[in-house]
This record gives C-alpha cells, structure tokens and sequence, in this order.
C-alpha cells in the first residue's frame, strides 16, 4: 500500500510504503523527509488528530511515531508550540558536493573577468514599474501556454522598432524569435545550419569558447579566422564553410570594429557561396567616442541572422536574446526550436516590451554608457605608459598588451592581489593561424561602483 499526503501548510508529498507497519513506514517516512531537508528544520508539523485523518489511520499511530521521532531526536514537542523538526535534525550533504562546493566569502574579492555587465546597477525600480504595468495590462492569454514559438507579439514588436532605430537592423516582428539569451540563440543557428548539412563554420580566430563548445556539441566543426586591428579576415572566408559567427561591431575580445571592407567581403562571401553569417551584436550599444556602428545585418538581411542580447545591457540573469531571422529561413528556425521550447517567460518578455516603449531602455543605456566610460577613462589614466591598451572604443571590456611571455605570470601576481582577470590565451581557437600575444582581458564592466577604485588598484599592482 502507497498513501499519498500533502497536507501540511507548505505542501509536502510523503509516501507511505505498507508492508512493515503503518507506525514504523509513517515513522521512517518523516525520518527521510527530515533528514533529506524535505522538511526544513522548525518547521511545524501537523496535530497527530489532523494527520490521522487525512491518513485514514488511527491518531494513537500517529502520536507513537511522533514520540518516536521525539525520542530520537528528529522532532520536538513542547506544550503550546506543537510539534516541529529539530533543529539538529539539518540534511545532510552527500560528501562529494560538499567538497566541490566553494566555502562562501572564497575566491577573489575583485573581479575583471570580462563578459558581465556591472549587475550592481540592474536598473531595480525602473524594472519593477515596467513589470507592474505590463502585469496591469497582460491579457489573460499571456498566462497560459504561448501559441507563438517566435515568443511574445509586444516584444517583438517593440525590439523591431528599437533594432531598427538603435541597431540599424532591418527588423520585422514577424522574423524575430524571442530566445533565452545569445547561447541559446546560438543553438537554435547550430541546429539551423547543421540541417543544411553544414558541419563546418568559420569562427573568429579569438572568440569566446563556451560559444565554440555550443557549435561543437552541435556537432559543427569550427574553423577558425584570422583576427587583426580591423576584425576578423573575412577575405579568407571559402567555400568550405557553411556559415561564419562574427562580433562586427566589436569583436571579442580583442575589440577590434569590423572595417566596411571586411564588412562588404563578409557579405560578399555569404552571397556568392550562399553562406549564413551570424551576428553577434552582444554589445553594440556601448560605443563611446563616436556613433555605434550599426549592425551588419542592415547590409543584408537575406544572409545574416542578427542575434542580440540583454545580457550586457541589462543583466545576463534575465536570460533574453532575440533573434531577428532572413526571410527564408523562419520556418527553418521555428522547426528546430519547435513548439516545445518555451524558454522565455511571458511576463518577463512583457515586462521588456513595457521597458523598451516606455523609453526606460534608452534611458538605462545612456546612463550605463556614461559610466562605463568614465571607467574606460579611468583605466586609461591609470596605466597611462606602462602598458598599451586597446579595443577601447566600445564595450565593457578592454585589452591590456603585455611583455612576450608575461601573461600567465601576470594573471597570477594578479590573484595574489585578490583579483580574478583573464588572459588573451584562454579565448584563442586552438587551431588559430595568429601571432603570439601575451595580453589581458579586462572587463571594466564588471565590478560595482563601490568596489571599482579598490579592483583598478589591484589590476595596477598586479603590472608589471
Ligand atoms: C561575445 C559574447 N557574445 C554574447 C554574449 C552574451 O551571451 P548570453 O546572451 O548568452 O548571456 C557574451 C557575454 O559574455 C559575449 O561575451
């Protein structure tokens, strides 16, 4: 026999096997729900009357297996508070997490790791009173199961008129795709390409490699291209490639805006070999001394999947990218993202649909470009003469060059400072035809405001 309960205030399921006695199955079934954390520590549990006749059995079995639990140490009874789980009575950890899990307050207090915004300053109340309205206004439909694989209609429209004035990208909501940030809009390209009986892409010879194990695990096997001061060579593109993933508008991470020719060769590529260019536009409101550049997608729409990202200009806890697909290929992307993939929730989608009208967006950028500027600005002052700094005019990050051989040295001087930064090495394609260059990555976005002197100084101290 099986009985089900679930009648506690905070719902718990608990199984009552038959077989060795109503008290001791009723007994060890607490015992488990206790010692596994079901059952948190204080909390109360029910009258043995109550219980008793949920469980259809009789109260006296109840109360024996509460004394027994008592006994045992597992439960207290104390007149007037009732019975609860001891105190003593915490789950227990399976040794192997415990040892893998970090000890809280571990590991670099200062962080230049580059990719994150500063996510101290999630715009909090802005977000809260777009969640509110877009709550407020929410037809009933929006909570159940969406109907539109592409996602929500008022996001989409609201990103095609946003992309279209900030991005320059020709954007039409009906082939935009609302996805769960840039990685997973990466995947759905994967598989796109990979449907084509692609199985080799061109990557930019410095790229981010969690995005290279993506293309991998898709089984894509990624070639890579060489990068210089003017992005990556997309001259060298062939015919042996299905399709390239490019950062144009600031290539990460070595900074570099894709030049117009390289551009123009780019999409020159795409339309004489029929390839597919992929966009990365993770970062491309962030520009600083001149206008940003607007995206690649706008030279030709028909070829490039434009994929974008709240990531760095919100925060990447909220999971949100967007894809804005050719024409020919909608019912490709919508195949293999297919009518399971519901990844995005609708009120967040909402919410960003309410925050992008609303003109909270624009406002938010402006204001994160000026700090993250004055940061820039910062950095440069700080290390002017010591060491040459580049990719600077746009983004949240920078490159510092360092002496031949130095890097991995100085990556560790800089953890003996309490700072965790990257060296260049660690986003080279192991198959990269590029020159030796020993050099840091340094996310400038990162830090807090608050913890940004004390990181700056670190990072200065950590030079050579
Ligand atoms: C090159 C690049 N592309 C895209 C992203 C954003 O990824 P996601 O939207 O999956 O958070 C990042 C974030 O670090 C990045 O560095």
């Amino acid at each position: 026999m099986t009985e089900s309960w679930a009648t506690f205030g905070a719902d718990l399921h608990l199984e009552l096997s038959g077989g060795r006695g109503l008290r001791a199955g009723l007994a060890e079934a607490l015992r488990e729900a206790a010692r596994s954390g079901r059952l948190a520590a204080g909390t109360r549990l029910p009258s043995s009357r109550s219980l008793a006749r949920d469980l259809g059995i009789a109260r006296n079995t109840v109360a024996e297996a509460y004394a027994e639990l008592v006994a045992e140490g597992w439960l207290t009874a104390r007149q007037g508070s009732g019975t609860r789980v001891a105190e003593r009575a915490r789950p227990r950890r399976p040794a192997a997490a415990a040892r893998t899990r970090r000890p809280a307050g571990r590991g670099p207090s200062y962080s230049l790791l580059p990719g994150s915004p500063d996510v101290s300053a999630f715009p909090r109340a802005a977000w809260l009173s777009a969640t509110r309205r877009a709550l407020a206004g929410a037809p009933d439909e929006a909570f159940g199961y969406g109907r539109d694989a592409r996602g929500r209609i008022e996001l989409r429209e609201a990103l095609a008129g946003y992309l279209a004035r900030a991005r320059g990208v020709y954007a039409d909501p009906d082939r935009i795709v609302v996805c769960a940030g840039f990685a997973h809009a990466l995947m759905l390209s994967a598989a796109v390409v990979r449907a084509r009986r692609t199985r080799e892409m061109a990557v930019e010879g410095y790229c981010l490699d969690i995005h290279r194990d993506l293309l991998a695990r898709a089984g894509t096997r990624t070639r890579p291209l060489r990068v210089d001061g003017e992005g990556a060579r997309t001259g060298d593109l062939g015919a042996g490639v299905g399709a390239v993933l490019l950062t144009p508008a600031h290539q990460f991470p070595t900074g570099a805006a894709l030049t117009p020719a390289r551009r123009a060769a780019a999409v020159d590529w795409a339309g004489a070999t029929g390839g597919l260019i992929l966009e990365d536009d993770y970062d491309g409101e962030f520009r600083y001394d001149r206008q940003p550049v607007g995206a690649l997608q706008g030279l030709d729409p028909d070829r490039v999947l434009y994929l974008g990202t709240a990531s760095k200009s919100l925060a990447p806890g909220l999971r949100l990218g967007w894809m804005v697909v050719p024409p020919g290929l909608v019912d490709e992307v919508l195949a293999v993202k297919g009518a399971t993939d519901w990844t995005s929730s609708a009120l967040e989608q909402l919410t960003l649909a309410e925050f992008i009208t609303s003109g909270a967006y624009d406002r938010h950028v402006r204001g994160m470009r000026l700090r993250y500027r004055r940061r820039r600005d910062e950095l440069l002052a700080a290390l002017a003469g010591r060491v040459a700094v580049s990719g600077i005019a746009a983004g949240l990050h920078a490159v510092l060059d360092l002496p031949a051989g130095t890097e991995r040295s100085v990556v560790q001087s800089a953890a003996w400072q309490d700072l965790a930064v990257e060296g260049l090495s660690r986003f080279r394609h192991p198959e990269a035809d590029l020159p030796p260059r020993d050099a840091l990555v340094v996310g400038y976005g990162t830090p807090s405001d608050s913890a940004w002197g004390p990181t700056l100084a670190a990072l200065s101290a950590a030079l050579p």
